[in-house]
């Protein structure tokens, strides 16, 4: 039995892993997600979208069916598809979905967010939806698949084909997306934010350089994932679009290196979770810019005095410039200026990296966790 190493490799782009070569691939995936979807004057064209703009006028409520990191794509999408469209929407994991007899009409977009497009769990959402009456819209990674072929309409996302069983790069490419539409909705339904459509679009082809940027500063959290290699337990903080990213670094950490990881809404820890903190508990803050509105920067900043004054080890994900922070964290990761509803692109690759650096100096294989597969295509 012959393993051609050089074939494997150069499938690897000369990375260790495909998770390593994903992780590095995102810059792309982001740009080629917004590849062709601006017209030459700013404007949204969503060629794929064949809703029509009639029935998305008249949408009343988005849901968004996903599971896993689909899901938490999602819920960063539900902070910044309110601001900007001024509709609810709901973030539902599939496999709930449908046996909460959810309210559905005709005016409710379903949004199903999937990189491979065959999750049984959100293929069945998507059919119950449509029994339902709602339009189906989906995000999708992979032509042709299932979930698309069931929908009424489909935004690809053009993250390439993802091999790691864990997901990187088609989570940003699926928030991209996710944005993408929100931005067309306000653009469609003409609301107090249109105006503003174009400046969200030039920060959005900022990100991929940005990506690059954080990507390409990452030895410090490459040393600390291996320092902490024996850790049994990590929290992850976050507030507002920091939430999801605090859930989607605590899955990274469970799924890669089989540690006990728990992602919280940085406002709830008074209300329970803080009880876990004990002296050396590893707590990763994602704090939002101190630009940003309303006194979110702030509330932040006191969650990590709250955990630092009972004896945790801060590991702050912050913004250049931020020097607040700096007195309550043990280690500061920076990452460039953006606005917060865009910067979970860019605070979640460095839990992305903490998470691959430390699965990989435990020995653990990197693409294809225990127990896990790439597409669960069962109920
Ligand atoms: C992500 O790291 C996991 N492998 C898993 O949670 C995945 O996101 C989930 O199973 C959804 O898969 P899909 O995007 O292909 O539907």
């Amino acid at each position: 039995f012959h393993v051609d190493w050089d074939a494997a490799a150069a499938e690897k782009g000369g990375y260790p892993s495909f998770m390593a070569k994903e992780i590095h691939d995102q810059p792309q995936a982001i740009a080629d997600t917004l590849l062709g979807r601006v017209d030459a004057g700013g404007r949204l064209q969503l060629d794929e979208m064949k809703i029509g703009e009639a029935e998305l006028r008249s949408i009343d409520k988005i849901v968004v069916v996903a599971c896993g990191t689909a899901a938490y794509a999602g819920q960063v999408a539900k902070y910044a598809i309110e601001h900007w469209c001024r509709v609810p929407v709901e973030v539902e994991l599939a496999h709930e979905f449908r046996y909460r007899d959810p309210v559905v009409s005709e005016r409710t977009l379903v949004v199903a967010i999937s990189q491979s497009g065959e999750t049984m769990d959100t293929i069945m959402a998507v059919r119950h939806a449509r029994e339902q009456g709602a339009k189906v819209l989906a995000i999708c990674n992979t032509n042709g698949s299932t979930i698309p072929r069931e929908s009424d309409a489909v935004l690809y996302t053009h993250a390439g084909p993802e091999i790691a069983v864990a997901s990187t790069k088609a989570f940003l490419a699926q928030i991209t997306a996710c944005y993408l539409l929100g931005l067309f909705l306000a653009q469609l339904r003409g609301n107090k934010f249109a105006d503003e459509v174009a400046e969200v679009l030039a920060q959005l082809h900022e990100i991929p350089g940005q990506v690059r940027q954080v990507l390409d500063g990452l030895e410090q959290v490459r040393e600390i994932a291996r320092y902490m290699a024996d850790t049994r337990s990590v929290l992850f903080l976050g507030r507002h679009v920091g939430y999801p990213v605090a859930m989607e670094g605590a899955l990274k950490l469970k799924e890669l290196a089989y540690i006990h990881a728990e992602g919280f809404a940085a406002g709830e820890l008074k209300h329970g979770p803080i009880a876990l903190v004990e002296p050396g508990q590893p707590v990763f803050v994602v704090v939002p810019s101190p630009r940003g509105r309303d006194s979110l920067h702030s509330k932040v900043v006191s969650n990590i005095q709250e955990v630092r004054a009972r004896g945790a080890r801060t590991l702050v994900i912050a913004e250049q410039g931020d020097t607040a922070v700096e007195p309550f964290a043990d280690v500061v990761i920076r990452i460039p200026r953006t606005s917060t509803l865009l910067s979970p692109l860019l605070a979640v690759v460095p839990l992305q990296v903490f998470a691959c650096e430390l699965a990989t100096a435990k020995g653990l294989d990197v693409d294809q966790p225990r127990n896990l597969a790439k597409s669960v295509t069962v109920e």
